[in-house]
């Protein structure tokens, strides 16, 4: 059977190694390296799907943890799929829960079945194991549905991340046996391990045996500093089949992102655009304005002024943060909108940069303009 999500490589950036590369999936193609606004709970917080598309967001992200305890998978279910359910026709990646069960819950126990925990809303006792996860997210019909890993603290010891690592290869293996719908949603394997290189190679070689349509790296964005995380990448990715997508997941800081590109990735994901927007922060091509700031009470000017989204066409700093301090929605709507702009406008910089063999050339610049230092 062929899968229901698969990828096209179009060229290698021969100044970095980054791929450019097409994703086609039962609800369209998107091209890569992306990002993917997040929308946990069938939402992304403050934006119409209309506005999403009008910023250029080509796939988003949702949570079958969070729409399992409400309003309920059934519910989705029954409104014929996540796609009906929230009125967006493009693709959508639910992440399994695995993560969410491990950040959000306290109580929790970890089993070879499952994990047994507590709800993070009403304090009911739940439990969710691989094959849940696979029956909520079939339930759910994203495009892409991930499998059910634990994504281990930083720093954690090896023989613990060792146990986790050959846990988390069972628990993908049932994830495929539980996969009612193969013909219409790909299950992507999740490569875990932490910083240890080993056990990246071998999270990675038995995710690989499986054949997944393709592979995300967790456990990364966990509190360990960047040099490490880009390190992990380093010697992960080249234990990833070519011919099949790359995610890396929970991250979503500019600088991370392009870096993540240069060492093979196509789709990331995170709420940080989103999030500081709702904090008054935004996402410009000198670094991080906070809007709410007393300096910008009289300032007249755009956000970003190198920025050619409809929030910096239209709207002051001053305005915004008007509204922003006054609490007003409609100020972290604008926020929002403009961050996920940035973001999704940066990515297709860099896809342009890979098609012009000069990635490393693109990241000096914007790495001098954001105010980071040069590698
Ligand atoms: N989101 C960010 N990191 C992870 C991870 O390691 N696993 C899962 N399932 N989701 C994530
Ligand atoms: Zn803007």
């Amino acid at each position: 059977m062929k899968p229901a999500v698969t990828y096209e490589l179009i060229k290698t950036c021969k100044q970095s190694g980054a791929r450019l590369g097409k994703v086609h999936t039962p609800h369209g193609t998107f091209e890569t390296p992306i990002f993917m606004p997040v929308g946990t709970l069938a939402t992304v917080k403050t934006m119409s799907p209309e506005e999403l598309k009008e910023l250029g967001a080509e796939i988003i992200l949702s949570n079958t943890y969070h729409l399992w305890l409400r309003p309920g998978h059934d519910i989705v279910k029954e409104a014929g799929g996540l796609h009906k359910f929230m009125n967006w026709d493009r693709p959508i990646l639910t992440d399994s829960g695995g993560f969410q069960v491990f950040s959000l819950s306290d109580l929790r126990e970890i089993k070879e079945e499952g994990v047994h925990f507590r709800n993070h809303l009403s304090g009911e006792k739940l439990f969710l194991s691989p094959e849940g996860a696979m029956e909520i997210q079939n339930a759910l019909g994203s495009d892409i549905m991930m499998a059910f890993d634990e994504c281990p603290p930083y720093p954690a010891e090896y023989d613990y991340m060792k146990a986790s690592v050959e846990r988390t290869s069972r628990w993908a293996e049932r994830c495929l046996k539980g996969h009612a719908r193969p013909e219409d949603q790909a299950l992507f394997g999740i490569v875990q391990g932490g910083e240890y290189e080993e056990l990246r190679k071998q999270s990675a070689r038995d995710l690989v045996s499986l054949d997944f349509p393709g592979y995300a790296v967790g456990g990364l964005s966990v509190g360990e500093p960047k040099d490490v995380m880009n390190r992990v990448l380093d010697f992960t990715t080249p234990h990833l089949p070519e011919n099949k997508p790359r995610y890396l997941m929970g991250v979503g800081s500019p600088d991370s992102l392009i870096d993540g590109a240069i060492r093979g990735i196509d789709m990331f994901d995170c709420v940080l655009p989103t999030r500081i927007a709702r904090n008054g922060t935004c996402m410009t091509s000198e670094g991080r304005l906070v809007v709410r700031n007393a300096k910008y009470a009289r300032d007249f000017r755009p956000i970003d002024e190198k920025c050619d989204c409809h929030v910096c066409r239209t709207y002051s700093r001053a305005y915004i943060r008007h509204l922003v301090k006054a609490n007003e929605t409609f100020g972290f709507r604008l926020t929002s909108y403009h961050n996920l702009y940035f973001l999704v406008n940066l990515m297709k910089q860099v896809r342009q940069a890979i098609m012009e063999d000069r990635l490393l050339d693109f990241r000096n610049e914007f790495f001098e303009m954001y105010g980071f230092n040069k590698p």
